[in-house]
C-alpha cells in the first residue's frame, strides 16, 4: 500500500494544502490521515499553530519514529474506533518545550521531552479511559511541527540521547522494557528469545545484553544477524533458511529452553516459541507480525509451569524506569533510517518494506 501511496504523493511539496487560518495567524506543518474514497492517504497540511491551555505545554517536535501499528492505522484497521479522519499519525515523538500553560510546574521552556504512548496512563494498571488516550491516528499524533499536550503526558529524555534516538522509545522501547523486566522479572544469565530485528526485538536485545542476560535473536537476514551479534547477541538463528528455528534456539540454551520470550510474531511464531521455552519461563505476548494468534495453549503453559503476560506498551512510570536504565548503561537506540518531514510517505514505505534494523525515524 505505501509504495503506492508514496508514488501518489511525491513530490511532497505538491501536497501542501492550506487550511483556513485566522488573518496573520502563525502556521505549522503536519501530516494527516486524509479520507480518500473508502481509504486514507497521507496529506501534508499547513494549520494554525495550537496554543497550550493552562495545564498543557507546546512541544516543537524534532523527531518521530514509526511502529508497525502506524501501518495498520494508515489502513484503518487498528483499534476498535478505527482511524479518525484528518487525525495526525504516529504515537512516538521527541522535541523541546516552547510554551507552557499558566498552571504547569512539571516542565519549563527548553526542556527536552518525549510523549508517552498513552497520554493519560501515568502509573499502576491502565483503565479504559487511559487506554483511549493512545497517541496517533485518533488524537495527539506526533507527526506535526508543534504538538500541544497535557504536561503530565511527557517524560524528560535521557541526556545522552539525541531527539532522533529518544523518538524511538515511547512504544517499542517501553514495550520491550515492560515485557522483560516488569512482567518477566529478567535476571542476569537468563536466555531471552527475540523474534526478528524490528523495533521491539532490537530494544529487547540491547536491554537484555546490558542486564547480563543471553539474548538469542532470529531474522530472515544473515546480514542483520551479524549486526545483532555486534550488539551483544549470544546466539542468532535465520528463521527463513531454518524453518524449524525453535530447535536451534533450544540447542543454544544447552537443551534447557529459554527463560524469556518477547513474542512479536503472532500466529506463526507463538507455537514455535513455546517449543523453545524452558520450565518456569515467561512469554510476553506482544505482537502479530504474521497475524495475531488466537489460541492459548493451556496444556503447554501448565506443563512448563510457565507464565504468559499480555502486554500493551506501558505507563509513564514504565517509560521513566526504562529511561533510568538507558542512562545507567548508556544505551543508544538503533536508528537505522532517517527521513525528512516532507518524505514521511517514504518512511511509511520503508517500514512496510522491512529493509531496516531497529527503528525508522522522521526528522522535523
Ligand atoms: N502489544 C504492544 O504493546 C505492542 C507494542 C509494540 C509493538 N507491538 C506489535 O509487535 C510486533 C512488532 O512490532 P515492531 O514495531 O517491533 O515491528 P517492526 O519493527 O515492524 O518489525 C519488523 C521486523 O519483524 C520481523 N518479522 C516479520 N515477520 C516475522 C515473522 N513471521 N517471524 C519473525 N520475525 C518477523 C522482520 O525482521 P527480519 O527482517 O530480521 O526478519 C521485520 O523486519 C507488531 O505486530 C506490533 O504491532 C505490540
Amino acid at each position: 500500500m505505501f509504495s503506492n501511496l508514496c508514488r501518489q504523493v511525491a513530490p511532497a511539496v505538491a501536497l501542501v494544502l492550506l487550511a483556513p487560518t485566522a488573518q496573520g495567524a502563525e502556521t505549522i506543518r503536519q501530516w494527516q490521515f486524509a479520507p480518500k474514497g473508502e481509504s486514507l492517504e497521507l496529506a501534508l497540511r499547513e494549520v494554525e499553530a495550537p496554543a497550550p491551555a493552562a495545564h498543557e505545554v507546546a512541544v516543537r517536535v524534532r523527531a518521530v519514529s514509526l511502529n508497525r501499528r502506524d501501518l495498520m492505522m494508515a489502513e484503518g484497521r487498528y483499534g476498535r474506533g478505527g482511524t479518525q479522519p484528518n487525525s495526525v499519525p504516529l504515537s512516538d515523538g521527541a522535541g523541546e518545550i516552547v510554551a507552557v500553560g499558566a498552571n504547569v510546574t512539571r516542565f519549563k521552556v527548553g526542556d527536552r521531552v518525549a510523549g508517552i504512548f498513552f497520554e493519560d496512563w501515568i502509573d499502576g494498571a491502565p483503565t479504559a479511559a487511559s487506554l483511549a488516550t493512545a497517541r496517533g491516528g485518533n488524537s495527539g499524533g506526533m507527526l506535526s511541527e508543534i504538538v500541544v499536550t497535557d504536561a503530565e503526558g511527557l517524560v524528560a529524555i535521557p541526556a545522552h540521547l539525541t531527539y532522533e534516538e529518544a523518538a524511538t522509545l515511547p512504544c517499542a522501547g517501553v514495550t520491550a522494557w515492560v515485557g522483560l523486566f516488569k512482567r518477566g522479572g529478567l535476571e542476569k544469565g537468563d536466555f531471552v528469545l527475540l523474534e526478528g530485528t524490528g523495533g521491539v526485538s532490537v530494544f529487547g536485545l540491547q536491554l537484555a545484553a546490558a542486564a547480563g542476560a543471553k539474548p538469542i535473536i532470529t531474522s530472515s537476514s544473515d546480514t542483520k544477524l551479524a549486526r545483532a551479534r555486534e550488539l551483544g547477541a549470544f546466539g542468532t538463528v535465520n528463521y527463513r533458511s531454518n524453518p524449524e528455528w525453535q530447535n536451534e534456539v533450544r540447542a543454544l540454551t544447552g537443551g534447557a529452553g529459554v527463560d524469556q520470550v518477547l513474542e512479536v510474531g503472532g500466529q506463526d511464531t507463538l507455537p514455535r516459541a513455546l517449543q523453545a521455552l524452558g520450565f518456569g519461563g515467561h512469554i510476553a505476548i506482544i505482537g502479530g507480525l504474521s497475524g495475531f494468534a488466537s489460541d492459548v495453549p493451556v496444556g503447554t503453559l501448565m506443563g512448563l509451569n510457565a507464565t504468559a503476560s499480555g502486554i500493551y506498551v506501558g505507563s509513564r512510570a514504565d517509560f521513566e524506569a526504562l529511561n533510568a536504565f538507558l542512562a545507567e548503561h548508556k544505551i543508544k537506540p538503533i536508528v537505522d533510517k532517517v527521513f525528512e518531514l516532507e518524505d514521511a510517505p517514504a518512511a511509511f514505505a520503508a517500514m512496510e518494506g522491512g529493509e531496516f534494523f531497529g527503528k525508522v525515524v522522521i526528522r522535523l
